[in-house]
């Protein structure tokens, strides 16, 4: 009898565009609905110029097209002093890829992302914005050293405190 075996699976991480619209929006409605109205804005954030969209992809055989699994959005803005922040607006993972490390290597890479800008851009710091009750999420971030910023956090439209985050660059 032939015997069937699973292939692991790789991960590749590239630039997000137009004909991911779809998967933005679904994945987006999948996890952050709870949160406001995620399903609208991030396919904006996505066409945006300013905004740096990667998307994760699962490679099961070599040579063929992988699978979407997630994504990042990052922005960056300037601040007093000639100086930016880069902010990553949206990290989310498919809720069926979840909890196999597509969210850590996906934040890996963000990381990366900025510390290459600052080639370009003197970038102070990295932050992010999360929900209080969001333990995963906030786990995630503080094993990558972003500690809570001070002051007023605000709340997403569906009510959770949303906590300010922060990492040097
Ligand atoms: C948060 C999120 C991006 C993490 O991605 P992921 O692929 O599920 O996470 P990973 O598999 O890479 O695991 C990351 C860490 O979370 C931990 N984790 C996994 N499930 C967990 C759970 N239910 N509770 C707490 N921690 C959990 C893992 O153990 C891992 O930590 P470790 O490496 O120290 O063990 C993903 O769960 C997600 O998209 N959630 C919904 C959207 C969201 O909350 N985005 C972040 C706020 S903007």
């Amino acid at each position: 009898m032939k015997e069937t075996k699973e292939l692991p699976s790789a991960l590749r991480i590239r630039r997000g565009g137009p004909a991911d619209v779809d998967f933005v929006r679904t994945v987006a409605v999948d996890v952050f609905a709870y949160l406001g109205d995620y399903g609208r804005i991030l396919p904006t954030w996505l066409l945006h110029d300013g905004v740096l969209t990667h998307v994760a992809e699962e490679i099961v055989r070599p040579g063929e097209g992988g699978r979407a699994v997630g994504y990042t959005m990052l922005g960056f803005y300037p601040i007093p002093k000639d100086e930016f922040v880069a902010d990553l607006l949206a990290i989310a993972v498919a809720p069926d890829a979840q909890g196999r490390g597509v969210g850590r290597r996906l934040l890996e890479h963000a990381v990366q992302q900025v510390q290459g800008a600052r080639r370009r851009l003197p970038i102070r710091e990295l932050r992010l914005s999360v929900a209080d009750s969001n333990a995963r999420a906030r786990h995630l971030f503080g094993t990558f050293g972003f500690t809570l910023l001070d002051g007023d956090h605000g709340y997403y439209d569906g009510g959770q405190l949303a906590l300010h985050m922060s990492r040097k660059t």
